[in-house]
């Protein structure tokens, strides 16, 4: 029983590397670059994966290049952005949102798979609408913390 306890707790520890100063400020910037295009990200988000798009009772079934142009995808866009630039701004202490995410998102019945489909989602727009080569490792470490203390509780 002892080595699967220890197992479990390394990799718990692995999951949630320490940000520098500079890392935090540079994601921070990196984000004020797109937060003023919530549809533009919530697209690329749902684009790696329809399946994710299927979970959402106003926009299942239909065709996202049609959707993306309504007030309701809208709205959902923003309230995405609005919460990820709050915990853009908290960091590096993300657990609190993080358990506000896990409460609201574990009952949708969400996988590890479409957490990491809608991550390179916004990866992908992220290479596409900045200069992702200056950002990248910053970025890599936060998305790296904040997925997998989701993942580690859900
Ligand atoms: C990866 C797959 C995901 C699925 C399938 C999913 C699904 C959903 C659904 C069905 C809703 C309710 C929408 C409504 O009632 O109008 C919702 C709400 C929300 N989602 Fe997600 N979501 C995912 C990932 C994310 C991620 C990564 C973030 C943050 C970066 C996020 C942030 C939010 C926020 C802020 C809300 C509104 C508050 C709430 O109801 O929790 N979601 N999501």
């Amino acid at each position: 029983m002892k080595p699967i306890i220890l197992v479990i707790v390394s990799l718990s520890f692995a999951a949630a590397s320490i940000m520098t100063a500079e890392q935090i400020s540079i994601v921070q910037a990196s984000f004020d670059e797109v937060k003023g295009d919530p549809v533009g990200i919530l697209y690329a988000c749902l684009k790696a994966d329809p399946s994710i798009q299927e979970k959402f009772p106003q926009f299942a079934g239909k065709d996202l290049e049609v959707v993306k142009g309504t007030p309701e995808f809208k709205t959902h866009a923003k309230r995405i952005v609005g919460y990820s630039l709050k915990v853009i701004y908290e960091l590096p202490d993300m657990e609190r949102d993080v358990d506000t995410f896990v409460a609201s998102h574990k009952p949708r019945g969400i996988t590890h798979e479409q957490l990491d489909n809608f991550r390179a989602g916004f990866v992908t727009y992220m290479k596409a609408h900045t200069d992702f080569a200056k950002s990248e490792s910053a970025w890599g470490a936060s998305l790296d913390n904040f997925f997998g203390m989701i993942k580690s509780k859900m």
